[in-house]
């Protein structure tokens, strides 16, 4: 009854854009997180849980504060792009209704789980938590901080298979690459314009790859996608040596998420023609990387 799950998340396209009022597009990932409260449980470590939980009541308003503790396993890496605090906020929101004895409500679980992101994330697109919320595909735009507009997307066809690896956990919060790319934004505004309409034509080509409306190079916008990202200054050299690594080896990659300047950049989303050629690669270089399916179900409650 008090056990609830929520999925990791990747952003095919449309990352930092997003905060501007450029359309994302969103999938939600086989990777979850579950929650449980106990109500005599291990004492919780994370103090971003224990905020999260706090303000879920709050905003769900319970008046008093119930003696929980929480079980939380998740198969979803921290930090690094693939929206754990996302999914945390999602989980967390979702308890609290249940504690307030409301009915199971995805819009005001997904209001609440946004304003949770905002500590973490400062001035959140709002895109993660909407696809951890609501699961599935979709395309999503902010178009004022009370206005944030979504649709989902049913693929014609099951996407092509597309794999993670980790490039490494960024040294920089979400909240830091998003104020870095304000910096550039404030300096250099035509410039940083212009790779977000090319970062939206991205999407659109996607979203019509996706819906069987146009047959265009799903690694061509991938890897046109990853160049412009690099342009805004939100992928580290130790990330792009390893993207030019697997691109020789025909692979398109780009990373999903915030990104990371100095060290690692969180996770890369690759596709490659042929999948086998690939496996055999990233183990002849010793890389870590998964399989993941997409479009999986949204928050859910758990027996
Ligand atoms: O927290 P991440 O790494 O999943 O990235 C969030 C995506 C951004 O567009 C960079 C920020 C946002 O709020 O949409």
């Amino acid at each position: 009854m008090n056990k609830v799950s929520a999925p990791g998340k990747i952003i095919l396209s449309g990352e930092h854009a997003v905060v501007y009022g450029y359309p994302g597009l969103y999938a939600s990932a086989s990777l979850r997180m579950n929650v449980e409260l106990t109500k005599n449980g291990n004492r919780l470590s994370s103090s971003y849980a224990n905020y999260a939980f706090k303000k879920a009541l709050k905003m769900h308003k319970v008046k008093a504060k119930p003696d929980y503790s929480f079980q939380i396993k998740s198969k979803i890496p921290i930090g690094s792009g693939m929206g754990s605090s996302a999914s945390l906020a999602v989980c967390m929101s979702t308890l609290a209704q249940r504690i307030a004895k409301k009915k199971f409500d995805l819009e005001e679980i997904n209001r609440v789980a946004y304003e949770i992101e905002k500590k973490q994330h400062g001035k959140p697109s709002g895109g993660d938590n909407t696809i951890v919320t609501f699961g599935g595909y979709l395309w999503y735009r902010k178009e004022s901080e009370k206005l944030k507009v979504f649709s989902k997307i049913t693929p014609v066809k099951a996407l092509p298979k597309l794999f993670i690896i980790n490039s490494g956990t960024p040294s920089e919060s979400t909240g830091e690459m998003v104020s870095l790319v304000r910096d550039k934004y404030n300096k250099n505004l035509d410039e940083v314009v212009d790779i977000f309409n090319q970062i939206e034509i991205c999407s659109k080509s996607l979203l019509k790859n996706i819906l069987g409306e146009e047959k265009n190079d799903l690694g061509e916008i991938i890897t046109f996608n990853q160049r412009l990202l690099e342009q805004l200054g939100v992928v580290s050299l130790q990330t792009k040596n390893l993207i030019s690594l697997l691109e020789k080896n025909g692979a398109s990659v780009k990373i999903s998420g915030a990104g990371g300047k100095t060290q690692g950049s969180g996770i890369l989303l690759v596709y490659h023609k042929d999948p086998k050629s690939l496996k055999n690669f990233v183990k002849s270089k010793k890389l870590d990387m998964i399989s993941v399916s997409l479009g999986k179900k949204g928050v859910k409650i758990e027996k």
